[in-house]
């Protein structure tokens, strides 16, 4: 079967063809695929060469053959390997109590929900649309008022070579050169329709991520709070075509040899569908050593109940820095099996969590102890 696929791949004449690697057990519905798939190893994983507008189509066929969300990574040349660790600095111990305390009632559940629906007021920001373009540029200007009276704050759109939707990136600059980085896809998709015009508020996946960031980036300009490592804020672009706009940040920061202390993914905090939890732990494609600092920053600042889980493939850009050897972890809002079930939907809408951001607001504050900790 792999040599049949590696022959195949040789008369294959894609020339703007985007690298996708997937499962090939996730072809078996969708044979169309199969003459565009080749292999490089015994592995399970195939790559296919796509274009730009078959990868919007691919996206939305594997969500409706599979019974869970996509699960595919573009971009990559080779099937995914997960890199040695480069570095060793997740403290053992939680030093800055004091200062971690007195920031942690500052997160203000008004200011998520306001931003959730702002961002989701956006007919959609599918990353190859002129509206995902204007998202990212309008959240540009929201993060450079939030910081205009910091001098160490700098605001950064991140061009793609690919597509037009661009990351934004504030970082807050310190005295060293050690990064700690926080992020969260800011574009959504709608993989009921072809259309990438189609209405997509991602108002669960991803604003509400994109809201806990920039709240704790308010948070921390307010404070004039002044960093010993840089701390770095992300919100990238064409997470939901295969994790592109992060995969190619991280290869960037590897090829640059930047020193990152830990990276952590929000995507996905305001859908309560574990009531039992106050967040999730997802276990796989990340470093267990940042989970575990995670979990000393849940007993101690937040004292909610959690728990581990898996996704069973790379959902999502915890896996891009996984993947280019850095330490990456992702708390989540749910236990995989009871996730929202509107994202990638129209109706993925701030009413599906009765118009309020209660839930996100723990992410909030584990975003302030992780960033503060982490700086020691
Ligand atoms: N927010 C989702 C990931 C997710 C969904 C995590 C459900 C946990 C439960 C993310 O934006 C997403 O849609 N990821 C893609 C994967 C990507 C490689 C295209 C997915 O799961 O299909
Ligand atoms: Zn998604």
């Amino acid at each position: 079967m792999i040599f049949l696929l590696s022959i195949l791949h040789l008369f294959s004449t894609s020339v703007h063809a985007v690298p996708v690697n997937v499962h090939i057990s996730d072809l078996v519905q969708l044979p169309e695929y199969s003459t565009k798939a080749f292999s490089l190893s015994a592995s399970p994983i195939v790559e296919l060469d796509l274009s730009d507008e078959e990868l919007s189509s691919f996206a939305r066929k594997l969500h409706s053959t599979r019974n869970r969300c996509g699960g595919f990574v573009a971009g990559e040349t080779h099937a995914p390997v997960v890199q040695k660790n480069l570095n060793d600095q997740i403290p053992q111990s939680l030093l800055r109590q004091p200062e971690v305390l007195a920031l942690l009632p500052e997160a203000q559940e008004a200011n998520l929900k306001e931003f959730i629906l702002w961002f989701s007021s956006f007919k959609t920001r599918n990353y190859s649309t002129d509206s995902g373009v204007h998202a990212m540029v309008e959240l540009a200007d929201r993060w450079r008022a939030l910081t205009k009276n910091v001098p160490h704050a700098e605001v950064t759109l991140y061009q793609h070579a690919d597509w037009r939707q661009p990351s934004v990136i504030v970082k807050f600059k310190g005295e060293s050169a050690d990064e700690i980085i926080i992020g969260g896809h800011g574009d959504s998709i709608n993989t009921d329709s072809g259309d990438p015009e189609a209405h997509a508020p991602g108002a669960d996946d991803n604003a509400a991520g994109i809201g806990v960031i920039t709240e704790i980036v308010r948070i921390l300009a307010d404070k004039n709070y002044r960093p010993k490592s840089t701390l770095t804020f992300m919100a990238y672009a064409a997470e939901e075509v295969g994790l592109r706009g992060y995969m190619e940040i991280a290869a960037d920061y590897r090829a640059k040899g930047i020193p990152v202390k830990g990276v952590l993914q929000f995507d996905g905090t305001n859908y309560k569908g574990s009531q039992d939890l106050g967040l999730i732990l997802i276990e796989d494609l990340v470093d267990p050593r940042l989970n575990t600092f995670l979990e000393k920053l849940i007993g101690t600042y937040l004292k909610l109940p959690f728990a581990y889980d898996s996704c069973g493939y790379a959902c999502s850009d915890h896996y891009s820095w996984t993947y280019h050897g850095f330490s990456s972890a992702f708390p989540f809002e749910s236990r995989i099996k009871e996730e929202n079930p509107h994202i990638h939907t129209a109706r993925d809408l701030l009413s599906v969590s009765r118009d309020n951001a209660y839930h996100a607001v723990p992410f909030v504050r584990l975003g302030l102890a992780y960033m503060l900790e982490m700086d020691q």
